[in-house]
This record gives C-alpha cells, structure tokens and sequence, in this order.
C-alpha cells in the first residue's frame, strides 16, 4: 500500500518561510510621510493594516478591512478621528469602532460594529505598530536609541528589499562577504573573534579594517574611533551594529511576505574629520557630509547588497531544499533563534485564538429577517 506524505521542509526551507514574531514593535513607515488627514495601507506579514494620522495628529492603526463588503478601509479617507470606508461610508475610529453609517440602518437596535485595532507610538522619526497580543505593548518594550536620544547625527534610509527577512540579517551580520564591495571597501579582511548567542540575541565581533575605500578613508576619524574592529548583533528581531562606541547603525525590519521585507536604516555617528586632517568636523558640517557619504559611498554599498539578496531570494526559490556549505557560525545561529521565535509565536497565538473562541467580537451580520 502506498501512502501519500506532505514532502519534509529542510531547516533552511522551515527558516526562510517564518514570519518575526509579532509581539513586537515594527516600523510602519517614516514619521513624515505620514501626515494629517493620510490613511496609509502597512503590511505585516500578509496582514494588511491601515494606518493613519487623524484631523488632531494622533496617529491610529485599525484592521485594513471593512466589515461591510471586505473593503480594504486604507483606500478610503480620514474624517474626523477616524477613516471612511470609500464604497458606503462607513467610519472607523482608531479603537476600530463604527462611528458613522451614513445610510439608511434596518436594524431596532444601533448596530455595534467593529474591526480590530493596534497599538501605535512614534519615536525616532518612525512610526511604530504593535500587531500581536496587545497585552504585551508596553512602550518600554520600544527600542532604545540612547545615541539618537542624544542628538548624535543620522542618517534615515528604507528599502522594501525582494528577499526574505533573514537573509538581510545574514547579509549585514556576515563579514565573509567583502568580495562584493571589492570597489568599495566597507571592510576587509575581516576575522570572526566571536560569536555569542543569548535568549534573544546574538552577538558576533570582527576584526577587519573598516571604511578603507577610495572615499570614506578621507572622512573617518582614525584619530579618534577604533576602526579595527565591530560588533553586530541579530537582537530579534531587528539588528543592529557599534563601532567603537562612536559609529552606530539600526536596522529595523517589517516582514512582509516570504520574498518582501521593508527595512529601515539609522545610522548614526559621533564625529567626523576633516578631509586630510586630523581636525574633527564641526556638528553644522557633520550633516551635509553625511548625506553626501551617503549618496556616493553608503547607498551604493547597500545597493550591491539588495541586489545579491534579491538574487539569493531567486536562488532559494528554485534550489531552496538542497544542502548548502556555510562557514560563518553566526548564520547558523541567526537561523536557530528566528526559527525558535517563530514557533514560539505560532503557540502562543494558538493558544491565543483558544482562548478567544465561543467569544466573538465584531458582529458578522446584521441584517433582521
Ligand atoms: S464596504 Fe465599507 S461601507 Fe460598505
Ligand atoms: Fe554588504
């Protein structure tokens, strides 16, 4: 007798197919492309919600669905404090509440008509969302940016990347991958010193020579900052990167789908140098230094690496269950504890969806006989 069998995922296939664990803040979007009176459609891991900013400046995040007619409500319009569905005119506050049904209702009793919402709060130029259990969204659980808080100078960058979310994480955490900026130089010749993974975190430090290319060489402060040597860590679930106390990056990430991930970049930096000295750059010069360091040498970095990732995307795609070599200890690791958080998640959310069965919140149908 045969029997049927669903095909067994490899590790690599179960890893690049997990979300990040919603029990987390993520960024939405930059704080000013969100304005008064926008309603913007943000995705998180294929769940689509709409964002907005009211007629007061809050900003709100509700369920991108009406409940009418399954309606996506970003395509509608902010009224008031909340956002009007585009077909009959339905509003939702930002608790997800129907405020408004500005047609005849058949019903005896005020229809009580909801969609669920999420937690939202700004910092750092970007707004932020909480789209698991809202008992956990506490504003502490924010990232804590001391550097940005201290007014250090940065540098704000996004990118909707064609790969799936640990790949990125590998990609910027991997320093064997120098041959891909051989023009540029961001590092070389780097030696993996160690690699420590803790309950959500894990740290990897390289000695290597950093910013040697044609360009950034004139501007780093050799003088003042140790550029031998950088630590990175994957601290799930974003990432994030210390040079000598000095120059410091974020990297926070959105899961979209397996194959779409939107990033958002803050570098940031204690001190420049002049050109061919050794004076330290005045804070007024700092920022249109950087932006031109950006334009000529850090987007171009970044452009090589969202190009081999888009690849290696197509790359597992086809050849996704065939066994690979990998030498850098840190992808391993990466790859455990995006797995583990994913499972981690999944049962929780069971457990949670348990809990909430035989009690429904939004009103399915309303319509009397
Ligand atoms: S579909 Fe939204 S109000 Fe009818
Ligand atoms: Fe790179």
């Amino acid at each position: 007798m045969t029997t049927t069998s669903e095909p067994t995922l490899t590790h690599r296939e179960r890893v690049r197919a997990a979300g990040l664990s919603g029990d987390y803040w993520y960024p939405a979007m930059w704080s000013k492309d969100l304005q008064k009176g926008d309603v913007k459609e943000v995705v998180f891991w294929k769940q689509s919600i709409a964002v907005f900013r009211d007629e007061e400046g809050r900003v709100q995040a509700i369920e991108d669905r009406c409940p009418h007619r399954n309606i996506k409500l970003s395509l509608g319009e902010v009224k008031g404090c909340g956002v009007q569905c585009p077909y009959h005119g339905w509003v939702f506050n930002g608790e997800g509440r129907c405020t408004d049904i500005p047609h005849e209702v058949r019903t005896k009793n005020k229809p009580d008509i909801r969609v669920g919402n999420f937690p939202v709060a700004e910092k750092y130029g970007i707004v932020w969302i909480f789209p698991g259990d809202r008992s956990k969204a506490t504003l502490s659980a924010l990232p804590q940016l001391d550097p940005i808080d201290a007014g250090w100078t940065t540098i704000p960058v996004d990118f909707v990347n064609k790969c799936h979310h640990s790949m990125i994480v590998e990609n910027v955490c991997d320093f064997y991958h120098e041959f891909l900026h051989r023009d540029y130089r961001p590092f070389h010749k780097a030696k993996l010193l160690s690699v420590e993974a803790t309950k959500d975190a894990i740290e990897v430090s390289y000695e290597t020579t950093l910013g040697g290319g044609p360009f950034v060489k004139y501007f780093a402060d050799t003088g003042s900052v140790n550029l031998s040597q950088i630590k990175l860590w994957y601290q799930y679930p974003f990432q994030r990167s210390d040079i000598d106390g000095k120059y410091l990056h974020w990297l926070f990430l959105r899961p979209i789908d397996e194959r779409t991930t939107h990033v958002f970049y803050l570098f940031t930096f204690k001190s420049f140098k002049l050109p061919f000295t050794n004076f330290t750059l005045p804070k007024a010069l700092i920022a249109p230094l950087i932006k031109l360091t950006s334009k000529i040498y850090v987007l171009p970095v970044l452009a090589q690496d969202n190009w081999i990732m888009a690849e290696e995307q197509l790359g597992h795609d086809v050849h996704g269950g065939r066994p690979v070599y990998e030498f850098n200890p840190f992808v391993v690791k990466a790859q455990q504890l995006t797995l583990r958080k994913w499972e981690e998640y999944q049962a929780s959310l069971a457990q949670r969806l348990q809990n909430k069965r035989g009690s429904p919140t939004v009103v399915e149908t309303l319509l009397e006989a």
